[in-house]
């Protein structure tokens, strides 16, 4: 039988721990006893498999899906999916979710006392492009408080989740702003002990993709498993 090649494990310090003193939710689910390293096998290696049909048109534009547009900045978020040699991932289904520009998810467990919008859901997909690359259009969800502490208020961030090409490379994380003043208070952020690598997790303000008139652009690249890892929510 042929050999199975094996996907690199994450470099120490480059993932957020289980087990995050400021994170209080981490002290319940994070596990009490050291790991048990599996090897992978052909389960590991390989993954379930999206075609365009499982995708509507329409998705990958979070502006367009009620009757009118939703409240809020209306951005652009793209970049390109790439795997652990840097080359790029194709036609991988990418989700994402947020809160709505009060800092509101459209979800039952979210009290938050800020207002709902009628015209945004707040979840969007789609498949990268033959290179690797995708696109959402939506709009800059807001901050909002959570009760890890006292005060305690989440920094913008999209929710991202991507599959790749097989069940080692899935990936849940979640997409921050640049110049963003809660990130150094978030112990989400935080909870990613090696500074560049929780780094990864900020976009980039992007001319390239700016519409004018329209929509300011946002970068975020991500990377699935190995040394660049982009890291994976806590
Ligand atoms: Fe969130």
């Amino acid at each position: 039988m042929a050999e199975i090649a094996q996907y690199r494990r994450p470099a120490i310090g480059t993932q957020p721990d289980y087990w995050c003193e400021t994170y209080v939710s981490t002290h319940k689910r994070s596990p009490k006893q050291p790991l048990i390293l599996l090897p992978q096998t052909l389960s590991e290696v390989t993954g379930p498999v999206f075609g365009h049909d499982d995708i509507q048109s329409g998705d990958a534009d979070l502006t367009t899906q009620h009757a009118a547009a939703p409240l809020g900045e209306r951005i652009v978020v793209s970049g390109r999916v790439m795997d652990d040699r840097c080359h790029p991932v194709p036609f991988t289904l990418i989700e994402i979710w947020q809160a709505n520009a009060a800092g509101r998810y459209l979800h039952h467990n979210d009290q938050h006392d800020a207002p709902l919008d009628p015209n945004f859901t707040g979840c969007g997909r789609t498949l990268t492009d033959a290179l690797g690359n995708y696109r959402f259009v939506t709009i800059k969800p807001g901050a909002y408080p959570w009760r890890n502490h006292h005060n305690a208020w989440r920094p913008a961030h999209i929710h991202f989740s991507l599959f790749g090409p097989a069940f080692a490379t899935r990936l849940v994380t979640q997409m921050y702003f640049p110049g963003d003043p809660l990130l150094d208070f978030d112990p989400i952020y935080q909870s990613i002990p090696d500074v560049k690598s929780r780094q990864r997790l900020i976009s980039h303000f992007d001319w390239d993709n700016t519409v004018p008139d329209t929509a300011l652009g946002f970068r975020f690249d991500i990377v699935l498993r190995g040394r660049d890892a982009t890291p994976m929510e806590s």
